[in-house]
């Protein structure tokens, strides 16, 4: 296959001072990109500042390739995309990757740990993709990529403030990728599991050697292609394999027998097995979807219960 290229685009990537960011950052200045290596180079929990998004730029511009440091937090994002602006003239890319942990149980969580983290990984996300937002849309072109966990899509003890953020930014994905659709501004999101300075008290020695962040940045360069296919996809990657999730809906139940019926609690009790059963559960695309779908289940209920209306025994199955 040909080799898939950035030539002449622009890439933002925050956080990209360590871990997966920087791997990010190497593999599309390597393939042409002009690189914008942003990090406050806080610790792990997002105090104190370091200049560790230098040396990143160093290694690109050793290999032959273009960056320029950025050094502010995400929540100023637009000082970020300006970066991109003054330096290369345009921005075409950008990987929302800077991430903190303020892991606590939930008794013990502040409302700053709960803040920070909003902060840093929502309101960094939103700022520094809304500032080049503008500048996609006149040029019909942008990619983005949101950075998510296995912890906001499925929990995880002691990280309610980073789950939170974490699924906030699929939502954001998901609305993004309807008001970017038109544009061929595509918004898609990453799960990754790999060893960083975020994970190495989490992950067995064994795994964390073996998960490299280089592992995954292919996957995210690929998303953030001009011919990557999709929008709107949450990809997870780890060990040099990829999947994606996405939400199903079951086909639920009405909640009573017959139209004229109120809906009680004891009817919600009764229709429950059915309500959860996931045996023909689907994904919907698209929210008019969800609608049209329960009209048509309401007027099928409503059609059925004219026919027969007096059959109890028919009712009784339905
Ligand atoms: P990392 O700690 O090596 O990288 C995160 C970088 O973000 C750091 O260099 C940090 O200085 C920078 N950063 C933090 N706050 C910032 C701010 N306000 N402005 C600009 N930069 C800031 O950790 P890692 O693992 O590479 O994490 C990258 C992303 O992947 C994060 O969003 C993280 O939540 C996410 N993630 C990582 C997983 C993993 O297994 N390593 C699992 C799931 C998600």
């Amino acid at each position: 296959m040909e080799q898939l290229r950035f030539d002449g685009r622009v890439a933002v990537v925050t956080g990209a001072g360590g871990g997966l960011g920087k791997a990010y950052a190497l593999l599309l200045a390597s393939r042409g990109a002009k690189v914008v290596v942003n990090d406050l180079g806080g610790g792990r929990d997002g105090s104190g500042k370091s200049t560790f998004a230098d040396a990143v730029v160093q290694e690109i511009k050793s290999k032959g390739g273009e960056a320029v440091a950025d050094y502010n937090s995400v929540v100023d994002g637009q000082k970020i995309i300006k970066t991109a602006i003054d330096n290369f003239g345009r921005v075409d890319i950008i990987i929302n990757n800077a991430g903190i942990l303020r892991d606590k149980s939930f008794p013990k969580m502040s409302e700053q740990d709960w803040d920070l983290i909003q902060a840093v990984h929502v309101k960094g996300a939103f700022k520094t993709t809304q500032a080049a937002w503008e500048i996609f849309r006149k040029q019909k072109y942008g990619r983005v990529i949101m950075t998510s966990s296995n912890a906001g899509l499925f929990g995880n003890f002691g990280q309610a403030n980073y789950s939170a953020a974490k699924m906030g930014l699929v939502g954001l994905m998901n609305t993004l990728a309807i008001e970017g659709e038109k544009y061929n501004i595509k918004v898609n999101t990453i799960v990754p599991t790999a060893a960083s300075r975020l994970t190495e008290d989490i992950l067995p020695p064994e795994m964390f050697q073996a998960m490299k962040p280089e592992l995954i940045a292919p996957v995210v360069a690929y998303m953030a292609h001009e011919s990557f296919p999709d929008t709107g996809s949450v990809v997870d990657s780890t060990l040099g394999f990829a999947t994606k999730t996405h939400l199903v809906r079951s086909e639920g139940a009405v909640l009573k027998k017959k139209p004229a019926d109120p809906v009680t609690i004891e009817s919600v009790k009764e229709a429950w097995p059915q309500v959860v059963n996931m045996n023909n559960a689907k994904h919907k695309e698209k929210i008019a979807e969800v609608t049209v779908e329960l009209v048509q289940k309401l007027q099928e209920f409503e059609e059925r219960s004219k026919l027969d209306s007096t059959n109890e025994a028919y009712w009784s199955t339905y």
